[in-house]
């Protein structure tokens, strides 16, 4: 994955270009890229929708978008070059017909087709159905979805089969934004290029893992669409799992997608099942009541705009995992995720250990066990918390609690660092798909999730409220208490 090298030109087509995804961080993403020279020379992109605009009106589009999202003023070298490889083609995504139209604007001598569905997944099945009717696809053509792929195991399936009809498994780029994240790859040097966690990461060293990945936002308008999808379906099946996969897979042979993936299956399919016998026990959901974010008082779930007041999804998931494999035997992974809680956090932490014996009882009855804390976001680096003699001559040994702390941002200051979408678009452009998902992965989490879900369906227990502004509900305390743990705060 090296910067500035030598790719072949692609015709990059967005459906759906007028729609969020695509005006919110695909158009600010592309922008970015060419401002990094990071764009060939030659490539298209092309933006499709439903509505009647003529070019120009569409690069006004582009343009509102990126003096809207950008976060800082517009290079105008930049958009020159920028808004001169965007076009705009009018057609009906329902329609067969309507994609002979795509001919006129691509050229598959000189470039890569790349198609990015930035659309809802009902439309999914009819561009794969139209883009094999307009005869454009060969070979090297390239397709780029992203979640909701389905809210089931069998739903995704059907989804998959669609785009399988036209496309082999390595055309397609699944994505999952979380891989774009440069805290998420760097997970994977952290545990493979460091000896000394590559020999203290398993059950003899390791107590105990947690992975938090708290939000402070709410619904955001999405009522509707997050209502039916619930937090463990809209978070846990992808981002989470995500992460856990690469805190605990085994080390793949080389960077390469397949073998990474190979390791990551293997680690989906060691996930110990929850079931209607165990749900009790290792798992908590919540729903946020009304309260306070930032010093400002916040509505309820409930109480959001277009909420139905019988709804009872989760905005809040906690989870006891256990993996079972040779690696993992009796260290439990605890996972939890929530909307509207205390601030935006990203972490995880590996407890490890605590010593047998502890020759320091004057500072610690317990001699508090190390712990590896990996940011994730909005704070980006890594500290360990230690434990170090407190300077002084007073004859006696004293120990206090240390941290040592390395800040990404600190470290590495004249690093430009892209965002989750920069990276995942370029990748595409270059066909490499390490950080995309494969189907056999989407499918085995979802496996392991539809277990979870049908065990919740069938059990009495209520979802438990918590106020917004505040860690989740007290129950996920409990999950970990009755285990002799605590989450980290
Ligand atoms: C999305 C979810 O996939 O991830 C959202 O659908 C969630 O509900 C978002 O808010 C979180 O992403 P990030 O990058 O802000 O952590």
């Amino acid at each position: 994955m090296q910067e500035n090298e030598v790719f072949t030109p692609c015709d990059f087509i967005i459906y759906g270009a007028l729609g969020d995804l695509s005006t919110r961080k695909l158009i600010i993403s592309l922008y970015r890229l060419e401002k990094a020279l990071l764009i060939e020379v030659g490539t298209q992109i092309t933006a499709v929708d439903l509505h009647e605009k003529t070019q120009a009106e569409f690069i006004e589009v582009a343009n509102q978008s990126l003096k809207k999202f950008l976060k800082e003023e517009i290079d105008p070298d930049v958009w020159k070059r920028f808004s001169a490889r965007l076009f705009y083609l009018q057609i009906d995504l329902t329609k067969k017909e309507q994609y002979q139209k795509l001919p006129t604007v691509i050229d598959s001598e000189k470039r890569i087709l790349v198609n990015y569905f930035s659309v809802a997944p009902f439309l999914f099945k009819h561009i794969c159905q139209g883009l094999k009717h307009s005869g454009i696809l060969n070979s090297d053509a390239r397709v780029v979805v992203e979640k909701p792929l389905g809210h089931d195991l069998e739903s995704s399936q059907l989804i998959n089969n669609a785009f399988s009809e036209v496309f082999n498994e390595q055309q397609i780029f699944r994505i999952d934004h979380y891989l774009g994240k440069e805290t998420v790859l760097n997970l994977l040097a952290l545990r493979f290029a460091n000896s000394i966690f590559t020999t203290n990461w398993d059950h003899k060293t390791i107590d105990s893992i947690q992975i938090t990945v708290a939000e402070e936002v709410g619904i955001e308008g999405r009522w509707e669409y997050f209502d039916q999808t619930g937090q463990l379906r809209d978070m846990v099946q992808n981002h989470l799992l995500q992460i856990l996969t690469f805190i605990a897979m085994e080390p793949p042979v080389n960077l390469e997608a397949k073998s990474i993936r190979r390791e990551k299956i293997k680690i989906l399919e060691a996930l110990r099942p929850i079931t209607a016998e165990n749900v009790v026990e290792k798992t908590v959901r919540g729903q946020y009541d009304h309260g306070f974010l930032n010093g400002k008082a916040v509505p309820g779930y409930l109480e959001e705009e277009g909420a139905n007041t019988e709804s009872r999804t989760e905005s809040f998931v906690a989870l006891r995992v256990d993996i079972d494999n040779w690696r993992w035997a009796g260290v439990p992974f605890y996972l939890r995720t929530g909307k509207r809680l205390h601030n935006k956090r990203t972490e995880i932490v590996i407890k490890f250990k605590q010593l047998s014996h502890n020759i320091f009882k004057d500072s610690f009855q317990e001699l508090p066990a190390n712990k590896l804390v990996i940011h994730l976001q909005p704070k980006e680096g890594i500290d360990i918390q230690m434990l170090n003699k407190v300077p002084g001559i007073d004859g006696s040994i004293k120990l206090q609690k240390t941290k040592l702390d390395l800040s990404f941002s600190e470290t590495f200051k004249d690093k430009k660092v892209f965002g989750g979408y920069e990276r995942l678009i370029l990748e595409v452009m270059r066909g490499n798909p390490t950080l995309f998902l494969s189907r056999e992965e989407i499918e085995q989490a979802w496996t392991w999730v539809d277990s979870i879900q049908s065990a919740w369906a069938n059990q009495n227990d209520a979802l438990k409220s918590y106020s917004a502004g505040s860690w989740g509900p007290v129950a996920s305390v409990a999950l970990l208490v009755r285990d002799g743990r605590a989450w980290e705060e």
